[in-house]
């Protein structure tokens, strides 16, 4: 009998396949140079993803958390602050306000699209709030016009957690150029991965952008060696990851089609059945299908069931951060965050990345149905 091989959740060898030489040359250019830390190829990639991005400036750092941690940083969050974040999120959009001393003030998510709840953060704001953090989860917008018009009512500050969104739009506006900054992570499984760590922070503001260099590359006035204002981090974007990166980049608009592609398949493919499908776009929006979550209140006996079938799949997030060991000093209890509660007991990403092929999201099409229909 033959055995087909697994829907993998997500395929990188596929990608690299096609752009071996490519990376190849890139990393031959890095090393010829011999410059391999804030040189040519760090300040090639912060100018074009910076244009790709719709931001006025781009700052390359080492991850994702460091960029989020610098965005905080620059905007003078310090101890006795609070930075409101979604309760479902990955847990690193809470740690760079802890890393900073000041307090994660945990807001509710709304139940379409599992975001930010503007009702909840406005319900929850305190005096300490210094910046709030909306998450683009899963590559979908938070609903940022409320957050903005907050923003400018309460004088909060913005962050943009982009981790899981790059290229997306919100209303016609690309994410990470509508907050006071952009937070991008690359890590391999990003709609824009490097091969290895790495991260950016987007801005429209000169002054942050030049704050947020001197912050990642340990408090060094911008061009200057040892010219110390202020005390910063080694949280540098290697030459190595940028040349890597420009590579990446310009795939990334076929890249999100083939994303974008898959999604609609799948929508098509799953209408009618006993399951939530992601939100749909708002008008102007356009998501980007980091991860394509279904929601299911079976949802533990629909992952054994697509597992049995070949087809693997993955739970972003079991525990909404009220839940985790590591936030139990914040003092709250089951039931204080309830969509993010019940997102968390249903959430499930199927198979989704760019060169997933149009037979293979009928195979898990298949499966799903045959789990419902059994
Ligand atoms: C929503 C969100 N925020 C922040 C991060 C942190 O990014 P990195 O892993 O590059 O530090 C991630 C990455 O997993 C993420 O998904």
């Amino acid at each position: 009998m033959k055995t087909e091989t697994p829907v993998p959740l997500l395929d990188l060898k596929r990608q690299y396949a096609e752009l071996r030489p490519e990376l190849t040359a890139a990393a031959q250019r890095v090393m010829d140079s011999g410059v391999f830390v804030m040189g040519p190829e760090g300040a090639a990639f912060e100018a074009e993803f910076a244009a790709a991005s719709g931001a006025a400036r781009c700052v390359g750092v080492s991850s994702g958390a460091q960029a989020l941690t610098v965005a905080l940083e620059a905007l003078g969050v310090g101890p006795g602050d609070a930075v409101a974040v979604p309760a479902f999120t990955f847990v690193a959009t809470a740690t760079a306000a802890v890393e900073l001393g000041a307090r994660p003030l945990l807001v509710d998510v709304s139940d379409d699209g599992l975001t930010m709840d503007p009702v909840d953060l406005e319900r929850r704001l305190t005096p300490a709030v210094k910046a709030v953090m909306p998450v683009h989860l899963y590559g979908r917008a938070a609903d940022m016009d409320p957050v903005m018009s907050l923003a400018r009512s309460k004088g909060f500050k913005v962050v943009e957690d982009c981790a899981q969104s790059h290229h997306a739009l919100y209303r016609g506006r690309p994410v990470g150029a509508i907050g006071d900054f952009g937070a991008f992570s690359f890590y391999p499984s990003k709609n824009l991965g490097a091969l290895g760590d790495a991260g950016a922070l987007t801005t429209q503001d000169a002054g942050l952008a030049d704050l947020a260099a001197s912050l990642r590359n340990c408090g060094r006035r911008p061009g200057t060696q040892y010219d110390h204002p202020r005390l910063g981090h080694n949280y540098r974007l290697d030459e190595l990851q940028a040349a890597f990166l420009r590579v990446k980049l310009k795939r990334l608009s076929a890249w999100t089609e083939g994303r974008r592609r898959a999604a609609a398949l799948y929508r098509q493919a799953l209408a009618g059945l006993p399951l939530s499908l992601p939100a749909p776009d708002r008008p102007g929006d356009r998501q980007v299908y980091h991860v394509f979550c279904v929601r299911s209140d079976r949802r533990d006996a629909l992952k054994a069931h697509l597992d049995g079938a070949g087809v693997k799949t993955a739970v972003y997030y079991p525990e909404p951060l009220h839940m985790l060991g590591a936030l139990k000093g914040l003092g709250h209890k089951p039931g204080d965050f309830p969509c993010a509660e019940r997102a968390a007991r249903e959430v499930l990403a199927l198979p989704m990345f760019p060169e997933l092929t149009e037979p293979e999201v009928g195979r898990v099409a298949d499966a799903v149905k045959g789990f419902f229909r059994g």
